[in-house]
């Protein structure tokens, strides 16, 4: 055993996990009430029995806009269409008792209506906003819920993570940085905010120089500390992969294309800032043409087949597989180390693609990481290894038993 492995053993002695869960009006759930283990829990039912619904309420237990990012109004149950006419609850909610480091505390999240008055009509308008409890106290910063929670998800969208455009991708690194570094979550969001306003003085035609000079710096300072992040939590995962190989899952190389991120390797980042602001006022003029200004709203996340050397993106359907499990294990394992608590696992539907050997490898390494794994699947029959050691649900149409 290394010592590494002998670190993590130590820290997962004390529990971490979910082990109450309520639903109410989640999905095609009206109400659930599961009490679980922490252990793999491996969730088995027919297509659209409600499987990834129960990991998708899971996900709203920590930051974020959970595991299928969707619009708070559209997980509202609906419990009947009528002429095309959709009828759903008022609202939906998710409440758990949790474990962190073998300490109790209760956690949960709902939809509730806001109000808000539009400065330009002056009039009222409701919207949607998710709330959020612990240990019965309200929150008012969703980011709370990391202290707590963790959870780490694999779905099979991400099958097709390196085809296709960077948007997916910085999405994906971003999350894996939220979970070491909270604050990323706000410098994100505020960061799109700025562009937005940006955009839209440019697109009205708007010259306002200290205007736009004050958001520009203002996205400058931000895109550096974003830029400074993904730099960190990329060369965090490198250096794991290279000192704790893998022995069935192909190692990775992960590397990050984009100019500001690229600059911070060379240059102090106070000079990257000042670089940025001045990239972005000239800028200005091309903007509207192209999609997005030069900088973090374009960096790239290029993963790599270490011992092929090559793209993840030219890897056959069952390498790219492999590639997010061997991204998704080293992050688990690199998270244990440094915030001293386990995260859940979510991971839907992560057998396919795997052939036989891998797919038990990654069972046996779940089981020895000794954490609460949620996994979904059609077929039981794929989880014969773990009948030992997890639980077996079986989901049917909005029900578990
Ligand atoms: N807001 C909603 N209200 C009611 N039902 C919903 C809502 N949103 C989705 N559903 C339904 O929930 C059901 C279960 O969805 P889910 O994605 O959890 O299925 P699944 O068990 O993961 O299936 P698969 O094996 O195909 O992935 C689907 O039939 C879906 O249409
Ligand atoms: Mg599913």
């Amino acid at each position: 055993m290394t010592a590494v492995d002998a670190k993590l053993q130590q820290i997962t002695q004390l529990k971490s996990g979910v082990t109450r869960l309520t639903l109410t009006d989640f999905r095609n759930y009206k109400n659930l009430r599961l009490e679980t283990e922490i252990a793999p829990i491996v969730l088995i039912g027919e297509n659209g029995s409600g499987k990834t619904n129960i990991l998708e309420a899971l996900s709203f237990l920590t930051p974020g806009r959970g595991l299928r990012s969707a619009k708070l109004a559209d997980i509202k149950r609906i419990h009947s269409i009528e002429d095309s006419n959709i009828l759903a609850a008022d609202s939906w909610s998710v409440a758990a008792d949790i474990l962190k480091n073998d300490e109790p505390h209760t956690i949960g999240t709902a939809l509730q209506k806001g109000l808000r008055e539009d400065i330009e009509d002056g009039e009222t308008h409701t919207f949607d906003r998710r709330v959020v409890q612990i240990n019965q106290q309200k929150v008012s910063q969703q980011s709370e819920l990391g202290k707590y929670l963790s959870a780490i998800w694999l779905t099979p969208q991400m099958d097709r993570l390196f085809q296709g455009g960077p948007q997916p991708r910085r999405s994906f690194l971003d999350r894996l940085v939220y979970a070491f570094d909270l604050e990323h979550a706000k410098r994100t969001a505020n960061f799109e905010h700025l562009y937005r306003q940006w955009l839209q003085l440019l697109k009205a035609g708007n010259q306002d120089h200290y205007w736009l000079q004050s958001l520009e710096q203002d996205m400058a300072a931000l895109g550096v500390a974003i830029a400074a992040a993904r730099r960190e939590q990329i060369a965090r995962l490198n250096t794991f992969v290279e000192n704790e190989p893998d022995d069935i899952f192909p190692n990775v190389r992960l590397e990050l294309s984009g100019t500001i991120e690229q600059m911070l390797d060379t240059h102090s980042a106070l000079d990257v800032e000042d670089f940025y602001a001045q990239r972005l006022k000239t800028q200005r003029r091309h903007i509207l043409d192209n999609e997005s200004a030069d900088g973090v709203s374009r960096s790239d996340f290029k993963v790599y087949f270490q011992k092929k050397n090559m793209p993840a993106d030219l890897c056959s359907t069952g390498e790219q597989k492999a590639l997010l499990v061997s991204i998704i294990l080293a992050q688990t394992k690199c998270q244990i180390l440094n915030k001293g608590f386990a995260p859940i696992l979510l991971l839907d539907e992560v057998t396919s693609h795997l052939d036989d050997k891998k797919r038990d490898a990654l069972l046996e390494k779940i089981m020895a990481l000794n954490l609460q794994a949620w996994i979904t699947s059609t077929e039981e029959k794929h989880f014969a290894i773990l009948r030992q050691s997890a639980r077996f649900l079986t989901v049917e149409n909005g029900c578990i038993r």
